[in-house]
């Protein structure tokens, strides 16, 4: 079959294995461009097929030589339909650190459950003995809870009060206004429970249990602050309260690891388009008019980049981590340059439907969501009929 792009609202139905395969392999030439990072060797990655998650197995991988186990919750493809995007991306970074000589293996399933948490503990205990290097980074909108069994639907509503502002449709460029309703009690909670700092702990709690946590282990989260524009539908709204848990959480792991003098920490990380971020309202106009600026002072990056840097400059530099007040550590800084800020707001209030191909990055952004899902890269042959059901060389 011949694989186009099929949109349905903000997700694409559709994904292109030879493009995701490209995708993959750009990442990775990116990382050994820059050169090797003295970082951990045995790295578990939880969210590891898409975004954040995938550039810190990339980087893992093809920076510090490490064996990595990836876990990830994606769709495999069957007769006559795609996979979803993280599949192919796993497949093909199996394949590439198998080739480069590297450990390699994943499990595909719900990080929440106890189940994919014991086949991912024995397979540590299995393979690797214990791991140096835990990277959280699951972006879902649900989680089954494993001990009440309560169903928790995240929502991304601002809190106390109706949030008007602009936002765009990225595929019709249409700016319009947008109000979302306040979040009640509950959905703070829900929030909270899908994208707080509960799980990490769980994980974190179980290795250490079993004794895979080696001497010294780090682990890290992501998270994302963002500036005032968007604050009452992010950072201050539904969505803020889970970012504000898991940076807690962050301090009570930090307080459980001290036996092993391990420590966990929050890496405040720049607003790139992923399949989460387009769903958030404001967000994509935000970020439409925030890539334009960075682009043109040629400081911008994608999850690639941002996790080099995180690795090579922040956690394995050599030095002190740095951090900030709040102990986080901020890959966000150039996002939140007060001269790029200060051009976005001032944009935000020319924008509309009219100026915004022009003053914004619209182009961008929709080649960086069709990207996602593997299209838009070049070197692919997009014409070529695509018929193989690709496997994961550590799953078939
Ligand atoms: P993503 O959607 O690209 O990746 C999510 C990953 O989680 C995928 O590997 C997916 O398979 C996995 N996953 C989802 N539900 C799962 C489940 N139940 N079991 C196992 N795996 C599951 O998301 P992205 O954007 O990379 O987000 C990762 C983290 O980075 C999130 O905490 C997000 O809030 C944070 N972040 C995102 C920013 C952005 O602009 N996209 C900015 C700053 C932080
Ligand atoms: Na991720």
């Amino acid at each position: 079959m011949i694989i186009e792009p099929r949109m349905r609202g903000f997700i694409c139905l559709t994904s292109h294995p030879k493009g995701s395969e490209q995708n993959v392999k750009n990442q990775i030439e990116y990382i050994k461009s820059k050169g090797p990072i003295d970082g951990a060797k045995k790295v578990l990655v939880i969210g590891a097929s898409t975004g954040f998650g995938l550039a810190s197995r990339i980087t893992s991988a093809f920076g510090s030589d490490a064996a990595t186990i990836g876990v990830f919750f994606e769709k495999p493809p069957v007769e006559g339909k795609t996979a979803s995007p993280g599949w192919y991306n796993s497949a093909a970074f199996e394949t590439e650190a198998h080739k480069a000589g590297l450990y390699a293996k994943s499990i595909n399933g719900d990080a929440f459950s106890n189940e994919i948490k014991r086949q991912t503990l024995d397979l540590i205990k299995a393979d690797l003995g214990q791991v140096d290097l835990i990277i959280y980074s699951l972006a879902s909108p649900v989680r089954l809870h494993p001990v009440t069994g309560v169903l928790h639907r995240s929502v991304l509503k601002p809190i106390g009060q109706t949030f008007t502002n602009k936002t765009v449709d990225f595929h019709t460029g249409n700016v319009t206004e947008v109000s979302i309703a306040p979040a009640n009690d509950e959905d703070i909670t829900n929030t909270v429970a899908v994208m707080g700092g509960e799980d990490w702990t769980m994980w974190i709690d179980a290795l250490k249990a079993e004794n895979l946590l080696a001497e010294g282990a780090t682990t890290v989260a992501y998270s994302y602050i963002g500036p005032s524009l968007t604050e009452a539908v992010y950072r201050k709204g539904t969505i803020g309260r889970a970012k504000d848990d898991l940076e807690a959480t962050a301090f009570s792991i930090t307080d459980s690891l001290k036996s092993i003098g391990g420590k966990a920490y929050v890496s405040v990380n720049k607003a790139l388009v992923t399949q989460a971020s387009s769903a958030i309202p404001v967000i994509p106009l935000y970020i439409s008019l925030l890539y334009k600026i960075m682009k043109e002072e040629g400081i911008h990056e994608g999850c690639i980049e941002q996790i080099q840097r995180l690795f090579k400059d922040r956690l394995y530099s050599g030095s002190d981590v740095p951090v900030d007040e709040k102990g986080r550590i901020r890959i966000d800084d150039w996002e939140m340059r007060d001269d790029v800020q200060e051009k976005v707001a001032k944009l935000w209030l020319e924008a509309t439907t009219e100026t915004l191909p022009s003053i914004g990055d619209l182009a961008g952004y929709r080649n960086d969501f069709l990207n996602l899902f593997g299209f838009e890269f070049a070197g692919v042959d997009y014409a070529a009929d695509t018929n193989e059901v690709v496997g994961i060389e550590s799953i078939k």
